[in-house]
């Protein structure tokens, strides 16, 4: 789908729509006695960019709600040949991504539906809740996939290189489960449809947040306060990972290196022609590069930009970058400590940074606190593939 361009003037206004989110939020925590953590700091506007500080408390979503949504997660059925389920490419030992393949071998990029493989790594679930509150992100690593989770999830189920699920069938092969029928009168007062299992899938996500990250609870140790001392400063990561969710929400081209895995294997090649061609992408043949937001915006000055992606939960989400190309958080701190990778025109914000082996250490710790002290997870669901066909199904409504 086509996205309006994101330029300087609605990033701005992207970045002010957050700080009033966040006021919003930091009004809404102080009215409500027992939910301020304690020693929480106030979140404000440093200069240009909104404040990095803790994720602002959310309404829960309804449990039963969330139950479908978790079940409906771990359920194959949803994609087209019942071969693949969200947890499959977003495993939940895994940080909700996944860095290895199904023989548990090291992978950068993502596997895809049944015969494909796909060309980007696949990114963490985690907190994707608090990308909602941008005003006009775009998902996905080039933001290509919609203006909301909603949207998202229609793209993951219909999408052929990801489930491949005709959203038709998906409603049926629901219809004829006698556990969805049940929590779909629980949940909607009604028959199961695709929309509902969106808004489920929606609400599982919602609960998947960081919990006592020490950048959150304020318990960092000394190196990490340096490194947050050099991300605000030095460093100059804040100019675009900023807000509690860490990231801008706009695009950028950092020069991350092209894996030429997306070109030596056919694939993954063709899944991403085929998205390519999908987005109507022009000249399609020339490209032997990830072009990102190009593919939104067909603005040639776009070509290489990605979303500023979050960083919390690093962690457990390596390798990083849209294609996985960097390995190591220490890693990532080298290649910006060089000024980025090489492409052109490179974001103007990327200089040398000249951190000395002592800073970029400290740099890495800060990064590591804003993780949770133990993995954001969830324990695997295996739903039965099984069940009683319900008698008369052709004539009983449900
Ligand atoms: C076959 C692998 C695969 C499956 C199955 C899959 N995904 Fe994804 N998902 C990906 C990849 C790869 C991306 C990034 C795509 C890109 O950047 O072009 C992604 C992106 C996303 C994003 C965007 C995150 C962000 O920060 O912008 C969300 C949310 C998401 N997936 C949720 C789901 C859910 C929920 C399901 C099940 C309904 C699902 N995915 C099924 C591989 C998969
Ligand atoms: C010009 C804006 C910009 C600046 C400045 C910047 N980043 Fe980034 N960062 C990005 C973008 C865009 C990406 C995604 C690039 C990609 O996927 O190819 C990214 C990706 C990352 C990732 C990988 C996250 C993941 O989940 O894979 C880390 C870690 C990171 N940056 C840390 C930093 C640190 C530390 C600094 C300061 C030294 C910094 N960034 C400065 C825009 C920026």
């Amino acid at each position: 789908m086509n996205m309006p361009r994101i330029t300087a003037s609605t990033g701005v206004l992207a970045a002010i729509a957050v700080a009033v989110v966040i006021a919003i939020a930091v009004l809404d925590r102080a009215g409500t006695p027992g939910t301020q953590q304690a020693g929480a700091p106030e979140i404000q506007q440093v200069g240009e960019v909104p404040a990095i500080g803790p994720l602002p408390a959310k309404k829960a979503p309804k449990a039963s709600m969330v139950e479908m949504g978790k079940r409906l997660f771990f359920d194959a059925r949803i994609s087209g040949d019942g071969a693949v389920s969200c947890a499959f490419c977003h495993d939940p030992a895994q940080g909700f991504g996944k860095s290895t393949d199904k023989n548990g071998k090291p992978q950068r990029l993502s596997e895809a539906y049944p015969g494909t493989n796909h060309f980007r790594n696949a990114p963490t679930l985690v907190n994707t809740t608090y990308k909602e509150d941008f005003a006009s992100v775009g998902w996905a690593w080039d933001g290509h996939m919609g203006a909301n989770l909603n949207d998202v999830m229609r793209n993951e189920i219909t999408e052929t290189a990801i489930m491949n699920m005709d959203m038709r069938i998906m409603h049926e092969r629901m219809k004829q489960d006698p556990v969805y029928v049940k929590m779909c009168q629980e949940n909607f007062g009604g028959e199961c449809s695709s929309g509902k299992a969106r808004k489920a899938l929606v609400a599982f996500l919602k609960t998947l947040v960081s919990k006592d990250a020490p950048f959150d609870t304020g318990k960092m140790s000394d190196a990490a306060q340096r490194g947050q001392a050099l991300f605000e400063g030095k460093a100059k990561c804040i100019q675009c990972h900023n807000g509690p969710y860490l990231s801008d929400g706009t695009p950028h081209n950092t020069g991350v290196a092209e894996d030429l895995e997306i070109f030596r294997d056919p694939v993954r090649h063709i899944t991403y022609r085929s998205i390519l061609h999908n987005h109507g992408v022009p000249n399609m043949g020339i490209w032997r590069r990830d072009v990102g937001y190009f593919l939104v915006s067909k603005d040639y000055a776009d070509v290489g930009k990605f979303i500023t992606p979050t960083l919390r939960e690093l962690k457990y989400t390596a390798p990083y970058m849209h294609n996985g190309m960097i390995a190591t958080l220490g890693d990532v701190v080298d290649f910006y400590n060089g000024g980025g990778g090489k492409d052109d025109p490179l974001a103007t914000e990327l200089q040398p940074l000249g951190l000395g082996d002592q800073e970029k250490k400290d740099l890495v710790a800060f990064l590591e606190s804003l993780s949770s002290s133990t993995p954001v997870t969830v324990k695997v669901e295996n739903v039965p593939q099984k069940y009683k066909p319900i008698k008369d199904w052709l004539n009983v409504h449900n």
